[in-house]
């Protein structure tokens, strides 16, 4: 108990009726100060907990990120200087020639191609790499500029073109090569394919995107009414940090899984899925796809495709089975469209009871069809 100095001061050590009120008033109000300091931490504490929950994992999430963009980078990856102050990620795989370049879809990185490239690299060495922006190839600043922005806009077909033959020049890969583009992959493998014809002998196409889809009302709703904000919000919820505790709750599962994918491989999808840097530079892919597709309508006008590539086309049953039926028929009728202006030699194959996905989901068949179209091309270049 606290001894009270004015208590003791009274003569007789027995406080008076007014010592007593003295005495009171100083417990009560003690007491109501306390129950303003319990409210006070109360609140102070509440306060804390907010600041943790809004500051921490975003800060445990970057710090995170930080580690894991030096571990967790393939072991085969190599980081290329493309000049003009860029780097890029660059991951082959296999010995031999003629080389296969793997593009992939819209906002995903090198690792989509994971299967495909497994079973291709026995046959020979194939490539895969992330666009600017993506998976291992970091962006540069706003003020560190190429100057090529200048004539393509950002996150455009044009802009990835320059790159990837920077790439490709740079690692000195040998020419020419087999290129392999999907979806938005198929959009750079044209332009590629147009400007550069001397450097690609096939050029396949995976669930190309038609250009005059984004003509089409419905389509533009779609992609910039459903499909782009869905990735806005993820790009926020990696921001937040959000997505790192949502994949450590298992609300969030990486794309490709399996037991045949390799652990560093979900760990890499899970990193990738918590960068915002990442996130942020395929929601600029999505945004910028009327763009290039205007690009690609464009150049393949201007400039017709070589007779001496050939092309393949694969397609699946629909281009993306989670949208309506009418959209997909809308993808088919003009796919159809353009396929026959532009490419009307081209040898069709359809993959049964597939999508755009096929590249992860049903890898088997893409590898079937491009390791026969390298022992055809292996074959010729043996009897020249
Ligand atoms: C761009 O800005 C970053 C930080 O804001 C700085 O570290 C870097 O040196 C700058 N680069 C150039 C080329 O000015
Ligand atoms: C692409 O869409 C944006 C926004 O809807 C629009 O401003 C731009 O003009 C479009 N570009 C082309 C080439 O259609």
């Amino acid at each position: 108990m606290r001894r009270r100095p004015e208590a003791s001061a009274s003569p007789n050590n027995e406080p008076s009726k007014a010592d007593r009120k003295d005495l009171d008033q100083p417990l009560q109000s003690q007491a109501e100060a306390r129950g303003r300091l319990s409210y006070t931490s109360v609140l102070l504490n509440i306060g804390k907990c907010l600041l943790l929950i809004i500051i921490i994992p975003p800060f445990l999430n970057y710090a995170s990120l930080q580690r894991e963009g030096q571990m967790l980078l393939p072991k085969d990856g190599q980081i290329v200087d493309v000049g003009l102050g860029q780097k890029m990620h660059l991951l082959c795989k296999g010995q031999g020639k003629p080389v296969v370049i793997l593009d992939g879809p819209t906002g995903t990185s090198s690792d989509i191609w994971v299967h495909v490239q497994e079973s291709v690299a026995t046959l020979t060495k194939v490539c895969t790499y992330d666009r600017m922006g993506l998976g291992f190839s970091k962006r540069l600043m706003q003020n560190e500029s190429t100057g090529t922005e200048k004539v393509w806009g950002m996150s455009t077909t044009g802009r990835m073109v320059d790159d990837l033959h920077r790439l490709l020049q740079a690692a000195g890969i040998a020419k020419p090569f087999i290129l392999v583009g999907s979806e938005l992959g198929a959009f750079n493998s044209r332009f590629y394919s147009h400007i550069h014809d001397v450097h690609v002998s096939d050029l396949v196409l995976i669930d190309p995107i038609p250009e005059d889809i984004f003509e089409e009302d419905q389509w533009k709703q779609h992609w910039y009414g459903k499909l782009l904000p869905s990735l806005q919000a993820r790009q926020f919820s990696a921001a937040t940090g959000l997505s790192r505790m949502l994949i450590i709750l298992g609300v969030i599962e990486p794309t490709i899984k399996g037991e045949n994918v390799l652990e560093d491989v979900i760990q890499r999808q899970k990193y990738l899925l918590s960068n915002p840097a990442h996130q942020s530079s395929a929601v600029d892919e999505h945004y910028f796809l009327n763009e290039s597709a205007a690009q690609v309508r464009d150049i393949t006008k201007f400039k017709p495709l070589s007779s001496r590539t050939s092309v393949t086309v694969i397609i699946g049953d629909s281009f993306d089975e989670q949208i309506p039926e009418d959209l997909n028929q809308m993808v088919a009728k003009l796919q159809k469209k353009f396929l026959e202006e532009s490419y009307p030699s081209a040898n069709h194959i359809h993959i049964k009871g597939a999508d755009w996905r096929m590249i992860y989901k049903k890898p088997s068949a893409i590898s079937q069809h491009l390791r026969r179209l390298l022992n055809q091309r292996q074959a010729k270049q043996q009897s020249e």
